[in-house]
């Protein structure tokens, strides 16, 4: 009788213990998956705090914008936009600011591959302070136009050796009368590219119209602005709800506890809640109905 006693108080403080350990965690456990994953900020690279409209390291894809899915495989945060792999520099939500340097110029004037800096219509415009420099490839040699604010460079493709030219500025009536040898000049190129600096920089090109100066200026980088449904991630956020976006119906999602919303979590449901929700009978729950019954049966046998 005095051991049965002893069991019966072990099995009622370890049936507390579960009751008091299983309520907190079975509440995260039915929280939609999207809202636990999302809205957490995230380190990349040497960007530090990196949230919505952005993606990357752990973070799922269905938290940020599908063109803002950042890589922070590499030491420096990277993001790939329309083929160009650039390093961001910063990040400024205030502003929508970002901040980025392309790659494929961080050391040579002479990528392998050419291809212009391109914005993403409606997500990624380019700012007031982005000045074009337009730089050729493949032009004749030793042929060109000596110009102020311009310079011939040599270039090495791939083992092969070529000539480069740029010039910082795009309205060539400063040239005066030369400004028609340099556009027949310029015909003879094969390729070219229009590359974005900062106002301050295209100063100093400008000043110094050098290989190394140009090279100076891409790489510190020029700033776009994004626009991804900022307003509703504001409205999402002050409602409790975790900014993200769905890439099937490609639109904005705002993801609650309960599921994701259009804009707030105070809208009724547009989806039925994630699977992870409905999960029935944890193991937590089963243990606790096990216990429970254990002491129903230790009550019955002590009145027996
Ligand atoms: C964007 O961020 C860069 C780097 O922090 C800064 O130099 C630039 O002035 C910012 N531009 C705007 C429009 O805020
Ligand atoms: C992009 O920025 C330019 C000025 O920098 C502005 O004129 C244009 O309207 C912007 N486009 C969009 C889609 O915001
Ligand atoms: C411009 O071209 C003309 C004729 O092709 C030539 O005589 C002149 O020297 C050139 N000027 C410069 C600055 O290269
Ligand atoms: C570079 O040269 C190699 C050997 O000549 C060739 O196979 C390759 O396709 C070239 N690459 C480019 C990008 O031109
Ligand atoms: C880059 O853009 C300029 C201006 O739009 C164009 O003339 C040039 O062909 C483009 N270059 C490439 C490699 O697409
Ligand atoms: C999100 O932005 C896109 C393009 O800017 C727009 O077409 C769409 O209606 C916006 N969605 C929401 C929910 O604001
Ligand atoms: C995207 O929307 C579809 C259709 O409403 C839904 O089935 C899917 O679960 C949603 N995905 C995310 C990541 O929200």
């Amino acid at each position: 009788m005095e051991m049965q006693h002893h069991l019966f108080a072990t099995r009622f403080i370890i049936f507390l213990i579960i009751t008091f350990v299983h309520v907190p965690s079975s509440t995260y456990a039915n929280d939609d998956e999207r809202y636990v994953n999302c809205g957490n900020l995230f380190d990349c690279g040497d960007i530090k705090g990196v949230g919505y409209p952005f993606s990357g390291s752990n973070t799922p894809d269905y938290c940020g914008h599908p063109e803002l899915k950042l890589d922070c495989s590499d030491q420096d945060a990277e993001i790939t936009i329309q083929k160009l792999t650039y390093k961001v520099l910063d990040i400024n939500y205030q502003s929508r600011n970002l901040s980025v340097a392309r790659k494929d110029y961080a050391e040579n004037i002479c990528p392998t591959l050419l291809l212009n800096t391109t914005w993403i219509p409606n997500t990624l415009n380019y700012t007031s302070d982005d000045q074009n420099i337009a730089i050729y490839y493949g032009c004749l040699p030793q042929v060109a136009p000596t110009l102020p604010y311009s310079s011939e460079f040599p270039c090495t493709k791939n083992t092969t050796a070529m000539t480069g030219y740029f010039t910082a500025v795009s309205d060539f009536s400063v040239f005066g009368s030369s400004a028609s040898n340099l556009t027949s000049y310029l015909a003879s190129c094969k390729d070219s590219i229009e590359v974005p600096v900062r106002q301050s920089a295209l100063a100093k090109i400008l000043s110094t119209p050098t290989v190394t100066q140009l090279l100076e200026g891409l790489n510190e980088g020029f700033d776009f602005v994004w626009s991804a449904n900022d307003t509703s991630c504001e409205e999402c956020k002050s409602s409790g709800g975790k900014c993200g976006y769905n890439q099937t119906t490609a639109a904005f999602s705002c993801y609650c506890k309960d599921g994701p919303r259009e804009s707030s979590c105070q809208q009724s449901p547009t989806a039925a809640p994630s699977p992870t929700a409905a999960k029935s009978p944890s193991m937590s729950s089963c243990l606790l109905l096990f216990f429970s019954a254990g002491v129903t049966l230790e009550v019955n046998r002590k009145t027996a």
